[in-house]
């Protein structure tokens, strides 16, 4: 599709949205899925159940194809040549920790991260630095959250071996200059790891551009299946990174004392792997790519517009992170004063089945940081509507005036 997205077109595509009158402000957790998504699922389990890349009989071979053909579908839709670039992982998480337990750190060198990570960007790092001697630094973002690029300079340093943050917050929606940063981390000897789980399912990413090292995203962010994500490596950085799982399919050939791993990225993939997840990525990725990125960015952009426009006149209500909602990719986290966030979302589901996320967002270094208990997040995604976003400003300024404290 070209300029306006056709939304109505899209809703009827979601199965859950033709059935259910409410609204989904949650896609920052989870995407719902459209009917291409759930059929190239069932496909797997109704007609070519079963193994890849181990048997030669003709059922499994489809399974072998579907495969390939979703590393390269990944490749092409985020700008790379290589489909071997891209590992399958069970969500954003494991490939992070794939980079890791991966990468061979030696004492003494440093990772790099920010304040405002989310926990599967900085528990890792932690773990890592337990007893290893791997320092840790993080960049400290400005109070509304925005990336700081001066404060990323400050703490870089000959001795940092991995930069590792996110591309977009899933708190304050912030967007980080990923070329820019690969620029100064590779300068100073460094490499870089993207956290795109809150990126990728919004804006058109070019990894040969960006020119990092990883990209590890949630598929289940972008309109793919549960439990399924995807992990870009420079291929020169896959070859010397040590897999996560070893195992069964996973390496040429094992003797009793030895193991040659196989080829990248087979040796990432060890076990039987999700491959109805694999065939509803793909799928995904075809839907996204009909709709358009770019589409689907300024949809983006026209739904936080009006989210900040309609609550704007709503008493006690604050935002937590930038108040330009060009500066937020999709995620509009607020507090009213006298409610807490959990109750928030619990009053506009049972008002008008409004889904809406509270707490902390696994983003607890931003919030402890800045003295801010949780908050309340309203996301959206290519299905959500002009229509979503009035109730959900309606029923907030009922809660509001209802029970807040004005
Ligand atoms: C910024 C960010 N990073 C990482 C994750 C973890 O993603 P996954 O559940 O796919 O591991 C999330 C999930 O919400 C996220 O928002």
């Amino acid at each position: 599709m070209n300029g306006i997205m056709d939304i109505s077109a899209v809703r009827n595509d979601f199965p859950i949205l033709r059935k259910t009158e409410g609204v989904y402000l949650d896609s920052a957790c989870q995407s719902l899925r459209p009917d291409s998504v759930i059929k190239a699922i069932s496909e797997y389990y109704e007609d070519f159940p079963s193994c890849g890349g181990r048997s030669v009989y003709g059922m499994s071979a489809k399974v072998s194809l579907v495969t390939d053909e979703t590393r390269e579908k990944a490749a092409e839709f985020f700008g790379t040549d290589d489909p071997d670039c891209y590992i399958f992982t069970k969500n954003c998480t494991e490939g992070i920790n794939t980079v890791a337990r991966g990468i061979k750190f030696r004492k003494g060198e440093a990772v790099v991260t920010t304040d405002t990570e989310h926990n599967s960007n900085h528990v890792p790092w932690i773990v890592l630095s337990e007893g290893s001697g791997v320092k840790r630094r993080y960049s400290r973002s400005d109070d509304d959250g925005e990336f700081n690029i001066e404060n990323f300079k400050e703490v870089m340093g000959k001795d940092v071996r991995l930069v590792s943050l996110h591309h977009a917050s899933n708190v304050t929606g912030c967007v980080v200059p990923i070329r820019d940063i690969a620029e100064i981390a590779h300068d100073a000897g460094a490499e870089v790891l993207v956290d795109g789980s809150q990126a990728a399912p919004h804006m058109k990413i070019d990894l040969e551009k960006a020119d990092v090292d990883y990209y590890s995203l949630s598929a289940h962010k972008m309109l793919g299946p549960s439990g399924m994500g995807l992990l870009y490596g420079k291929k020169e950085c896959l070859n010397s990174l040590r897999p996560l799982t070893a195992g069964g399919g996973a390496v040429g050939l094992a003797s009793y004392d030895k193991a040659d791993l196989a080829p990248v990225p087979d040796r990432f993939e060890a076990g039987l792997q999700n491959y109805s997840g694999i065939a509803g990525t793909k799928a995904a990725l075809e839907y996204l790519e009909k709709v358009g990125m770019d589409d689907i960015y300024d949809h983006g952009r026209r739904l936080m517009r009006s989210i900040f426009k309609r609550t704007e006149g709503i008493e006690g209500l604050s935002a937590v992170g930038p108040k330009d909602p060009d500066r937020r990719c999709a995620a509009f986290s607020f507090n009213i004063e006298g409610l807490s966030p959990h109750d928030i979302a619990m009053m506009l589901d049972k008002m008008d089945n409004i889904m809406i996320r509270s707490g902390m967002h696994c983003a607890h270094p931003f919030f402890s940081s800045r003295g801010i208990e949780g908050s309340a997040r309203a996301s959206v995604y290519l299905y959500n509507n002009e229509k979503d976003i009035e109730r959900f400003a309606t029923a907030l300024g009922k809660a509001a005036e209802a029970f807040g404290n004005r």
